[in-house]
């Protein structure tokens, strides 16, 4: 045999060895039983990963999904991410995958991730104690109707300048993020160079700014029972976290319930901040018409007067546009989840163990869901019930759904109307450069559409 035969035989035993590695025990278990849906695995153990990098790394990634759907059906099996994974854009299916979250599919995540969001974090619990912190979680943001609140949000977003520990805790906070988006070598948190090293550090400084609060609420219980002075002064979710349950919330706990409301609700809301005030400038009637419907709140208010729940409800052609942002924009593109059994979908079997993903984006921009589906066009959302309809059919899940759903998505709503009438109302913008969303490693515009503003002559606020 020559080194030719030799070298062909060594590739051909290496290549089998990765197809039995990808493929696995459980594939093999599966032949006897079932079928898994059908896809393409791509390149030995990178898979199609770079495919889809690449795709969601431009401003239109659809061409992998379609292709997919077009060729294997709305649930296929690609190779992603070192994994096997199953990807679906099948209504019904999401709906399962999203109801049976704690019972036969899981959500989980590479330790890595765990590490950065602690373990006491609201996204990483589970069973009894996820409901609890889900529960308590959304008592607290899906009551935004409270007028100190509504109050509060709007201080943040018109009067208050960042100033040095926020802007210090900021830039902890971008080093943070991108750690959860970084490429992992193996002991990266050995080496403090590395964005996942920068990362972990920042997590610290982050964690640390946050403990020094809660340390700082204890104390003032002990002086004076929390009021601060002002009995009449709403809780705060700190305050209430140290109250809930007869007091059972560690520290800890409380840090890491904390970080995870920032992580999970910070970079979400202000991507759709951004990405509204882009569709708006591409398409000045939808901003004309906005604009009609907050000069005419303020006029009816008068000039500095704080917004009530009655006005944020007096917002119609707001949430047409939210929505719309949210459905085009796919802020959260889809959900990863783990088969905790084996799952019976139509003719096939997803094997126990098996990673699924149910994306958003695949309905979201599906012309059989939604007429011309990749147009940003707000005025469908006038339909009567157009959104509680597409809720029901499961093919509007901006913010998931069943016990994972997100707790943040009236405050987000609420953010984005408050944000959103002070800009209009007070100024007119142009963008300063051409600028474009990508979908990869996160949904985000590259240069964070830089605009110019100019106040409005005539403003009414
Ligand atoms: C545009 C804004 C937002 C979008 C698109 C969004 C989207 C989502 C989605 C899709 C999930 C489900 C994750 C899953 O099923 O695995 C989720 C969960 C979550 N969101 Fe949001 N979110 C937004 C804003 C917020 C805000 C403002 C907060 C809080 C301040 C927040 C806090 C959370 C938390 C804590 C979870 C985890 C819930 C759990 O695991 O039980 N989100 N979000």
């Amino acid at each position: 045999m020559d080194a030719a035969a030799l070298l062909l035989l060594a590739l051909a035993t290496v290549a089998v060895a990765f197809g039995w590695l990808l493929a696995g025990p459980a594939a093999g278990r599966l032949k006897k039983r079932g079928r898994m849906p059908p896809g393409s695995m791509g390149l030995p153990l990178i898979g199609e990963s770079l495919r889809i990098i690449s795709a969601y790394k431009t401003p239109n990634p659809e061409p992998f999904i379609d292709e997919r759907v077009a060729r294997y059906g709305s649930v296929f099996t690609t190779h992603v991410f070192g994994e096997r994974t199953v990807f679906s854009v099948d209504p019904a299916f999401n709906r399962f995958l999203l109801s049976n979250e704690g019972r036969d599919v899981g959500c989980s995540y590479p330790s890595s991730i765990t590490t950065l969001l602690g373990k006491h974090s609201l996204l990483l619990s589970h069973g009894a104690e996820h409901k609890r912190l889900h529960s308590l979680t959304l008592t607290r943001l899906g009551r935004p109707a409270s007028p100190p609140l509504l109050a509060h949000i709007e201080r943040l977003l018109v009067s208050i300048e960042p100033g040095p520990w926020s802007e210090s805790l900021r830039r902890e906070y971008v080093k943070l993020i991108d750690g959860f988006f970084s490429i992992r070598f193996p002991f990266a948190h050995l080496l403090p160079f590395t964005t996942y090293g920068k990362a972990l550090k920042a997590r610290k400084t982050v964690a640390g700014a946050l403990r020094e609060v809660v340390r700082k609420r204890i104390e003032e219980i002990g002086e004076n029972g929390g009021t601060n002075g002002e009995d009449d002064r709403k809780k705060d979710m700190v305050e209430e976290l140290l109250g809930a349950e007869g007091g059972s919330f560690s520290e800890e706990e409380i840090v890491d319930f904390c970080l995870s409301l920032l992580i999970a609700g910070y970079e979400t809301t202000s991507t759709l901040m951004t990405a509204t005030i882009k569709f708006l400038t591409e398409t000045p009637a939808a901003l004309a018409e906005l604009k009609e419907e907050h000069d005419n709140i303020r006029g009816m208010k008068g000039k500095n007067q704080p917004l009530e729940w009655s006005d944020y409800k007096s917002m119609p052609f707001s949430q047409c546009i939210i929505n719309e942002t949210l459905r085009v924009a796919n802020i959260i593109s889809g959900v990863f989840r783990r088969a905790n059994t084996d799952l019976h979908y139509k003719d096939y079997i997803i094997p126990k163990g098996c990673k699924i993903f149910a994306s958003f984006r695949g309905m979201h921009l599906n012309d059989e869901h939604y007429e011309n589906a990749r147009t940003f066009d707000p005025w469908r959302w006038k339909i009567n019930n157009k959104l509680q309809n597409a809720v029901g059919a499961n093919i509007f899940t901006p913010f998931g759904g069943g016990p994972r759903l997100c707790p943040g998505y009236e405050l987000a709503r609420v953010v984005v109307c408050i944000f959103l009438h002070h800009l209009v109302t007070r100024f007119s913008w142009e963008a300063t450069e051409e600028d474009r969303l990508v979908f990869f490693p996160t949904t985000r515009t590259l240069k964070g559409f830089p605009i110019t503003l100019r106040q409005r002559p005539e403003s009414v606020a």
